[in-house]
């Protein structure tokens, strides 16, 4: 049925200092450690989807520096064809982080060629789109784009995946022609206008929510697990017990996952359960997209609950 992935999102250099404290106002301190790494949610996902073998398109932008060819080569040493993939002037999105030793992190992105993703960039994606593919949304570049771009997938009978995050407002139309819609427990709580912090909570809202919108939805709960609801029969999928060192890309994994099981054509339940499966091997290693399991590193554990 589904035979390729295009993610159409973003990519970001990210920058990670490891330090002891936060500098004081007006104060200079020294970090220990950095680390830069190939992120953004869209390349996170792609780069997952990839690594679980399936052929996957990244359409995006990237700035015309040295971060833009770092992102190109990285997502490109994953396997995922950057032919969508336009250069702009400027600079690529970009993150810093500063991470604490007791585990606090800060952080602040700047959207940078991410937020030149536009209308004609979708129309340009011609036939690589059609009734056999996955197409992948979050919301790191423009909303105007992703509206114009979900309506244009709907015409093509795509199955079309938004990742609600980073949580933003959309038209209640442009939900009701998603195929699934997922989200956090943080931007359910957005999207649901209620606080969402519990399987039980989740459970209750999940089904209104599906059945408002008439689209499957998962609501992923970071170490407790995930809800997924489809044709009205809601299931919580328990996460796997795990030796998490770190949760970076625990969700994009996830969706990459998800991905995987579509094509294989597992019901939403089953591709839930295999999900979970790459998002546990993805939060015993530090890192996003390097941390991210090959087909066969998921298969050791899935196989192990389900033959
Ligand atoms: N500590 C953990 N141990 C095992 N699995 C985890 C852990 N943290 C997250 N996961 C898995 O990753 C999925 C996505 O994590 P979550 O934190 O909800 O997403 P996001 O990264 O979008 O915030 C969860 O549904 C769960 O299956
Ligand atoms: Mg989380």
């Amino acid at each position: 049925m589904y035979n390729k992935v295009v993610v159409i999102g973003s990519l970001n250099y990210d920058v990670c200092l490891k330090l002891e404290r936060l500098p004081e106002e007006g104060e200079t301190n020294f970090a220990d450690s950095v680390e830069y790494c190939s992120g953004g949610k869209g390349a996170n996902q792609a780069v997952q989807a990839a690594k679980l073998g399936l052929p996957v398109y990244m359409a995006g932008c990237i700035g015309e520096d040295a971060s833009g060819d770092f992102l190109k080569k990285t997502v490109e040493g994953y396997g995922v064809r950057t032919d969508y993939l336009k250069r702009v002037p400027g600079n690529s999105g970009m993150s810093v982080a500063q991470s604490l030793y007791d585990g606090g992190i800060r952080a602040s992105v700047v959207r940078g060629a991410n937020d030149c993703v536009t209308r004609a960039d979708i129309d340009a994606l011609g036939d690589v789109i059609d009734s056999e593919t996955i197409v992948v949304f979050q919301l790191e570049i423009p909303l105007d784009t992703i509206i114009y771009a979900i309506d244009e997938c709907r015409k093509k009978n795509a199955y079309i995946i938004l990742n609600g995050a980073p949580a933003a407002a959309l038209p209640e139309e442009t939900l009701k022609k998603l195929d699934l819609f997922i989200v956090n427990e943080v931007e359910a709580s957005f999207y649901g206008n209620t606080q969402i912090d519990s399987e039980e909570t989740a459970v209750r809202e999940i089904l209104k929510m599906s059945k408002r919108l008439g689209t499957a939805i998962i609501f992923t709960l970071g170490k407790a697990g995930s809800v997924v609801c489809a044709g009205q029969k809601t299931q919580f999928v328990p996460s796997r017990k795990v030796q998490a060192v770190e949760s970076t890309g625990a969700g994009d994994s996830f969706i990459g996952g998800l991905c995987y099981g579509i094509v294989k054509q597992m019901d939403l339940f089953e591709a839930g359960r295999f999900a979970t499966c790459c998002s546990a091997r993805t939060v015993c290693k530090t890192g996003g997209q390097p941390a991210m399991p090959t087909l066969e590193e998921v298969m050791e554990i899935y196989r192990g609950e389900n033959g």
